[in-house]
């Protein structure tokens, strides 16, 4: 395949991302020989770095280096160039687009003219904006070579802001040329959604408001910021996962059937369900930030006020809880419920889909509610919960599972990690999971009110010990408004 080469280039190569991510990544797939025969990787950034040393000795501990890979990880280390430039002065991004042609020289490819390139924006927003204006006028490919962008989050911090760089942005490149990564759309379960929904015909029939009684997608993380105050105090828990992650889940469960698979009409069944979101109230939310747990060890004795690098008496939240309506046809009256968490009691990404009451119960009113639970992460798995007869001499229902999980049923099979699938994606030219630009902006509509009142109002949330289940007012809400029932699971 080797009419043109690939060059991958990491803006931000010294940073965190690229030392923790992005170069682990690249190894992954080059190593697994899923990248094009000729890609080379280009790191850029302002610091003078020796990349083979950053790569050997930095990155190295996020690598995962088998002994009987040190061949292969030499070889990888040849494709690996740096570029010491800045930010914001043309001359570096000249000198960008010269290195890349003269790395396309070394690819052995019919066309030695210039190259693919690929530039992964692993950078602090601040350069954004000039970063993307001067790659656009000073280092894009020439045809019939491509030029992809990926960016990373944050998109802005409410509608105007995001508003304002998707126009920025949209006057440098086309949208086809921009990959916006929401790493949750790269989880193997995240994908599952879309084949677990459209390839079953048993879903199809009970996927609405006659079956489903509510729905919850639920992220928690048993760390508080670890250090990282300073950034999370600007954004907050909402900004953090739930504007994203969790409604890019949402949005995958509760999407319209797609004409088809493509990119395109799968993103437009997603915007279309997105707009028939109404904006969050403060009466649909529940916040509330952790403080330290004196009988705990460590970390969890520091409450988030605790940690140095977050200002005094912040009232960002690192807990909420939302319940989240759609208008349509489909969902009217089924509850959404978002819930996500730092410092809570342990690690975990699921979706449960809860369906109705069991009408007319001959059983007393014993039969549980059924429902399907699909565990994100860790340990992936699909696991319907139903009534089946208790074995022996007697004839009541009792609440078991149908099972499929991971490590049982595929047990040993290559699990890849979310930006492995998705920088792959980029190589291939796939958008399928990636954020559109009205995408987002209706993301940003739904919580951006909200926001708002938060930051001008500043109402104090509700404390939770760190290690704890989070706010218990959460329960409530989630009963009374999410009509999610307890005593189920
Ligand atoms: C990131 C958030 O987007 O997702 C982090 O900024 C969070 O705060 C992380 O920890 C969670 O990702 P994962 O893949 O570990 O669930």
């Amino acid at each position: 395949d080797c009419r043109s080469t690939h060059v991958f280039v990491v803006m931000g190569a010294s940073g965190d991302l690229a030392k923790k991510k992005i170069y682990p990544t690249l190894w992954w797939l080059y190593r697994d020989n899923l990248l094009p025969s000729s890609t080379f990787f280009l790191g850029y950034a302002r610091s003078s770095i020796e990349i083979k040393d950053f790569l050997n000795q930095k990155c190295r501990q996020y690598m995962k280096i088998k002994p009987d890979e040190e061949q292969r990880f030499q070889e990888f280390l040849e494709k690996n160039f740096y570029l010491t430039g800045s930010y914001d002065k043309s001359e570096s991004f000249v000198q960008l687009d010269l290195k890349i042609v003269e790395i396309a020289k070394l690819g052995k490819c019919e066309n030695v003219e210039d190259a693919n390139r690929i530039f992964y924006l692993a950078l602090p927003p601040s350069v954004y904006t000039s970063v993307t204006k001067l790659l656009s006028q000073n280092s894009k490919a020439r045809k019939p070579h491509f030029t992809r962008v990926i960016v990373e989050k944050p998109f802005g911090k409410d509608l105007k802001s995001s508003n304002e760089l998707s126009a920025h942005l949209s006057t440098l490149f086309t949208e086809e040329e921009i990959y916006r990564i929401d790493h949750y759309l790269g989880k193997e379960m995240v994908q599952n959604l879309i084949v677990l929904r459209f390839a079953n015909q048993i879903f199809k029939r009970i996927w609405n408001r006659d079956s489903i009684e509510c729905v919850m997608i639920t992220f928690k993380e048993p760390f508080g910021t670890q250090g990282r105050g300073g950034y999370f105090d600007e954004f907050g828990i909402i900004r953090d996962v739930m504007q994203n992650h969790l409604l890019q889940i949402l949005s995958l469960i509760a999407m319209d059937s797609p004409v088809s698979k493509n990119a395109e009409e799968i993103r437009n069944e997603k915007v279309k369900v997105l707009r028939t979101i109404p904006e969050l109230k403060m009466s649909d939310v529940i916040i509330g930030q952790y403080v330290g747990n004196p009988n705990g060890q460590g970390d969890e004795k520091m409450g988030y006020l605790d940690d140095p690098t977050v200002p005094a008496g912040s009232t960002t939240p690192t807990f909420c809880c939302a319940v989240l309506k759609i208008k349509n046809e489909r969902w009217d009256g089924v509850p959404f419920i978002l819930k996500s968490g730092k410092a809570l009691n342990e690690r975990k990404a699921e979706i449960r889909i809860q369906f109705k009451e069991v009408p007319g119960d001959i059983f007393d009113n014993t039969c549980a509610r059924n429902e399907l639970v699909i565990r994100v992460q860790p340990d992936e798995a699909v696991y319907m919960k139903i009534s089946t007869k208790k074995p022996g001499m007697n004839f009541d229902p009792v609440e078991t599972e149908l099972d499929l999980t991971y490590k049982h049923r595929y047990e040993g099979e290559y699990m890849p990690d979310a930006y492995e699938r998705l920088i792959l994606d980029v190589f291939l030219g796939s958008q399928i999971n990636f954020v559109r630009t009205d995408e987002l902006a209706e993301a940003w509509r739904i919580f951006t009110p909200l926001l708002h009142q938060l930051e001008q109002q500043k109402p104090k949330p509700i404390p939770y010990v760190y290690g704890s289940r989070g706010v218990p007012d959460a329960d409530e809400l989630c009963t009374r408004v999410g009509k999610y029932n307890y005593s189920n699971t």
